[in-house]
């Protein structure tokens, strides 16, 4: 190919960015990729479909030069300074227009900065979730761009041809203002943690409780794929279970240490949610489970000392299994009710105007945490497209309303069996909480104006009042 004729460059072939590219280039676009590792250049062009135009090169201004103008660009290389690092070396070789997006998972405030800093010097650059993993890239990932709509309407015919698609519709939408593209995929990934959690708390009585082995845990959790929960998680978990170690001859998830690290997206997520704030506790709760996972040493003394007996189930399994389904069920909407109204508070807060009905939309397809519930919460927003709450739809309250009885029963049910389901409880803790039309903070209200002088409100007159309560 003669100079100057690609078009879309890629900076980072790990795993991510290599498949997005190969994506691109399946699609028809000219792609050229550039990694300092020469290996990963080399992989990138070995691992391209035959007829399709691809790149490897391991200089920045090689690639660069082969750029059609205006240039589009994406980092996908971990988030942090290395970021900041890839922009400074950009900078000097791009022109005015060229477009640079990030499609890591950046912190959103980094996004915004950096938005700002390439304004100035005429570069549209762009902060995009991309979710799906190593497969999605390469087949169809959900995109969630956002920031620069010049940028956006530039790249749209592009993204809309890589993305997943649900019924003929493309997995990616224009997510909002500044860094919305960021935002929306850190609360993706929110969600995706605490899904995650619920997941594994649901195995855990299964396992532990009714006494399931890997063959039966497979059977149920494919069963439930067929139908109201089914998911991409789900599917997942259903095929772990039978995949064989190659070491043991056991089966893998059986050798796996009960310890889950993370990257920090899950922990953004809570930590944003309080600066709004907004509660998301099943949310905040995966980021805890999480966290205590690492404690291992500290857990095995703590089961030495305290010696929890796990009550097991011995009748009433199909019973138990079926309020465990409905558990799940009714906690997963809660999850994605406190992500999106996270986004819904977060959108008016930092002035992004987050379309829900587009993300919820753009969530059916490529994403991890892609469902057939997401079907439901679309055809929601499209009645009302500011819904502060997911949970406050009908169909949805329906949804609830059926099988609520099964997360309370699941709840007692770990609470009084020894078997930690904190993320199950928290869900059913913020719903209750959340449909009480009179908390109790009335007391929490008088106790800080006791203690403190902090004044309280009344039911019956406005204005802040004071008692000298000794
Ligand atoms: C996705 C994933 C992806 C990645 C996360 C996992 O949407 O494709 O969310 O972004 O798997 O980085 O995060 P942790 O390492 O924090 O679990």
């Amino acid at each position: 190919m003669s100079e100057t004729s690609y078009d879309f460059g890629m900076i980072g072939l790990g795993v991510m960015g290599r498949n997005l590219l190969l994506n691109m280039a399946d699609h028809g676009f000219a792609a050229i990729g550039f990694d300092k590792d020469i290996s990963k250049a080399a992989l990138l062009e070995s691992s391209a479909t035959s007829d399709t135009v691809v790149k490897g090169v391991s200089t920045l201004a090689e690639m660069v030069q082969q750029l059609k103008r205006p240039r589009k660009l994406m980092m996908l290389v971990p988030a942090g300074p290395i970021v900041d690092s890839v922009i400074g070396d950009l900078l000097p070789l791009l022109e005015k227009d060229d477009i640079v997006i990030d499609g890591g998972n950046s912190h959103y405030t980094d996004t915004l900065a950096r938005i700002n800093y390439l304004k100035d010097k005429g570069i549209h650059f762009m902060g995009m979730g991309v979710s799906g993993g190593e497969h999605g890239a390469r087949t169809g990932p959900s995109i969630m761009p956002g920031g620069d709509v010049e940028a956006w309407k530039e790249l749209k015919p592009l993204l809309e041809a890589v993305s997943a698609k649900v019924n003929d519709e493309p997995c990616v939408a224009y997510m909002g203002k500044g860094a919305a593209g960021h935002y929306v995929k850190m609360v993706h990934n929110g969600i995706e943690y605490a899904i995650m959690q619920l997941i594994s708390e649901v195995y855990d009585v299964l396992k532990q409780s009714l006494g399931l082995n890997n063959d039966e845990l497979h059977e149920v959790f494919k069963k439930w794929n067929e139908g109201a929960l089914q998911s991409f998680l789900i599917e997942i978990s259903a095929a772990i279970f039978l995949n064989q170690d190659d070491i043991t001859k056991d089966r893998l998830v059986d050798v796996i240490l009960d310890k889950a690290g993370s990257k920090g997206t899950g922990k953004w997520t809570s930590q944003d949610a309080m600066n709004l704030p907004v509660s998301i506790p099943t949310i905040d709760m995966a980021v805890a489970m999480r966290d205590l996972s690492s404690y291992k040493e500290e857990r095995v003394a703590a089961a030495a000392l305290y010696k929890p007996k796990i009550k097991t189930v011995s009748n009433d399994r199909e019973k138990v299994i079926a309020q465990l389904h409905d558990a799940l069920y009714a906690a997963m909407i809660v999850c994605y009710a406190q992500g999106l109204s996270m986004l819904h508070k977060a959108s008016a807060e930092l002035q992004m105007e987050i379309p829900l009905k587009d993300v919820v939309r753009i969530w059916r397809g490529g994403c991890i945490i892609r469902s057939t519930l997401l079907e439901t919460f679309t055809t929601a927003y499209k009645r009302d497209a500011d819904l502060s709450n997911i949970l406050l739809n009908k169909k949805v309250a329906s949804l609830i309303k059926k099988t609520q009885n099964g997360l309370r029963k699941t709840v007692q049910r770990g609470a009084a069996g020894k078997i930690p389901v904190a993320g199950l409880s928290s869900a059913l803790g913020y719903f209750d909480a959340w449909c009480s039309e009179k908390m109790p903070t009335n007391l929490i209200q008088a106790q800080r104006d006791f203690f403190g002088a902090h004044g309280y409100q009344r039911v019956d007159k406005e204005g802040s009042f004071h008692t000298e309560w000794e």
